[in-house]
């Protein structure tokens, strides 16, 4: 049986992580307004991975027999003056994930609940790849700077991620 204090801190991250999702799509719409389509895909791509991390929570929840509470949602930023203020954006987003889940660890290590402890360290790991994609891009588009051409190539590598239920062909 799961604590009351991790249960309703896995229910708040549930809503984190469904707003990750928004804020992704938000950003993927920005940059179909802005003719981007290959930035647009992976951060479609991205909201989708927020999507199942917030439903590894759920069914983590649930199958410790725990009751799932959904809580409201934000709205999303909307407008970004660039594609390197969105990833910018993103990046100092998931640093704060980071954040979050390491206070559930603390959490989960303070009520000594084991089961938890190594459910959350699937996410330890993941904040590091969450950090560093968004980071890798980050760099890439200072290095760019205002050269159009390598943004059209970018925008074609960008547009290659898909996630793994999403063959590329
Ligand atoms: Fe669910 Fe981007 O961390």
């Amino acid at each position: 049986m799961l604590g009351k204090a991790v249960e309703d801190a896995m229910n708040e991250q549930i809503k984190n992580e469904f707003f990750s999702a928004y804020q992704y799509l938000s950003m993927a719409a920005y940059c179909e307004s802005e003719n981007l389509p290959g930035f647009a895909q992976w951060m479609r791509t991205q909201s989708q991975e927020e999507t199942e991390h917030a439903m590894k929570f759920y069914d983590f929840i649930l199958d410790r027999n725990g009751r799932v509470v959904l809580h409201g949602i934000e709205e999303p930023v909307v407008e970004f003056g660039s594609p390197l203020e969105v990833f910018e954006r993103a990046l100092e987003h998931e640093k704060k994930v980071t954040a979050m889940i390491n206070e559930l660890y603390a959490l989960a290590v303070r009520e000594n609940d084991y089961a938890s402890q190594t459910f959350l360290q699937w996410f330890v790991t993941e904040q590091v790849e969450e950090e560093k994609n968004a980071g890798d891009v980050v760099d890439t588009l200072k290095m760019i700077g205002d050269k159009s051409e390598a943004l059209f190539l970018l925008d074609r590598e960008l547009g290659q991620r898909r996630t793994e239920e999403q063959p590329t062909a």
